[in-house]
């Protein structure tokens, strides 16, 4: 049979003390994945005297996906090569509480939904200046439209185009039917600041309540961003799939992984037409790197994420149904569930649910 290659991109700070154990996870329960790791951020540059040598990019290039830890400044170009050049256009980051997670909710029972991220317009990548460039807009300045070219400041530019938001939209209700077939409302949700951004926001409003209209069996609700915000924390059961811009969706579903009980609990998955990368939700947790306590967990299910695109289901779910029993028994739990385990016991407690 084919056997598939998996790039292995550890990532800066404290990931690669997720990232190794959660390959040998991995490698456990589908020995016939390669992964090739590929070198990157402070030792490439000492290797190389680059962040990205053209090794790692060949690497990401001659795999079927690739599993990233997180940059924290000195891998940042691998990140911004796997969203734009490979147009990972969706951000996939899935919000499921499992009993043990140390949510700050009353009821965190019911919730189980999905944020839909644009992961490649919208605020990104940064598009800034020197507000003197905008002296064209000047002459459509107002008391409640102001362009102070006149003063020194800058600013960012949002931009989105019909194709981006189109596939978004498309991807969203892809996912909501699926999700239906297994049991889920098949409902999407809107979240965006429609309501003074009409050319961006508006026009996505507009794609979505399309794209909703052209596959049967969904329903769809839109809130303004603010009071989507909201909803997250007050009435999470409610969800199902939450369609979001790029910043918006960057800010929210860290706030959607407070409610569960943190960003080490938070897995996600990047897909374009021809490639898919897999990174948690966190960053590089800088200021535990070194100490041996950052909860795996997210970047193990972020792992299972990657055997599902690969179409080892069986065995995804296997990871995080062991994953779970260890939160369910909660003998063994990491650091900022409350726990006193470091990032290897937790993960030999994971092991120890496995297939032999
Ligand atoms: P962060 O997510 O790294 O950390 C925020 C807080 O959550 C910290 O207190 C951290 O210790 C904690 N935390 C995160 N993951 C954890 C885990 N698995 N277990 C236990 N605690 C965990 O965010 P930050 O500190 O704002 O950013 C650090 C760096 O990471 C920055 O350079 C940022 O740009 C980068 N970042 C990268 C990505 C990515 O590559 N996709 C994502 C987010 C942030
Ligand atoms: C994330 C991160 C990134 C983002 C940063 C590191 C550019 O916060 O993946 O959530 O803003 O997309
Ligand atoms: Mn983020």
């Amino acid at each position: 049979s084919t056997q598939p290659t998996v790039c292995v991109i550890p990532g800066d700070d404290a990931m690669p003390e997720v990232m190794a154990p959660t390959v040998a996870l991995l490698r456990r329960l589908v020995p016939e994945i390669r992964f090739v790791e590929a070198i990157c951020g402070r030792e490439a540059q000492a290797q190389y005297g680059t962040p990205f040598p053209d090794v790692t990019r060949e690497a990401i290039d001659n795999a079927d996906c690739t599993l990233f830890g997180a940059s924290g400044g000195p891998s940042r170009p691998i990140l911004w090569y796997l969203r734009w050049h490979k147009e990972t256009f969706i951000n996939v980051r899935p919000v499921r509480w499992y009993p043990g997670y140390n949510s700050p909710l009353r009821n965190p029972e019911r919730v189980d939904y999905v944020i839909a991220r644009d992961n490649l317009e919208g605020m990104y990548p940064p598009r800034e200046g020197d507000i003197a460039e905008l002296s064209t807009l000047a002459s459509s300045s107002s008391w409640w439209l102001p362009v102070p070219t006149d003063k020194a400041g800058a600013y960012s530019l949002k931009v989105n185009t019909d194709e981006q938001m189109e596939r978004v939209a498309n991807y969203a209700c892809e996912l909501a039917l699926q999700r239906k077939a297994a049991g889920y409302p098949g409902k999407v949700t809107l979240g965006a600041k429609y309501s003074i951004q009409p050319k961006t926001d508006g026009r996505l409003r507009t794609l979505v309540k399309a794209a909703v209209a052209a596959h049967p069996g969904l329903s769809y609700e839109e809130y303004l961003i603010d009071d989507m915000a909201r909803r997250l924390v007050a009435a999470p059961e409610a969800l199902d799939v939450v369609l979001l811009g790029n910043e918006h969706g960057d800010i929210l579903a860290d706030v959607s992984s407070g409610t569960i009980g943190g960003l080490g609990l938070s897995p996600s998955g990047c897909y374009g037409e021809k490639y898919a990368y897999f990174e948690p939700v966190h960053g590089s947790a800088p200021d535990i790197a070194g100490k041996g306590i950052i909860n795996p967990t997210a970047m193990i299910l972020t792992g299972g994420l990657l055997l599902d695109y690969l179409g080892y289901n069986e065995q995804a779910e296997t990871l995080a149904g062991a994953v779970a029993q260890v939160y369910r028994e909660g003998r063994v739990l990491p650091v900022d569930q409350g726990g006193r385990a470091s990032t290897s016991e937790f993960v030999f407690a994971v092991q120890d649910y496995l297939p032999a």
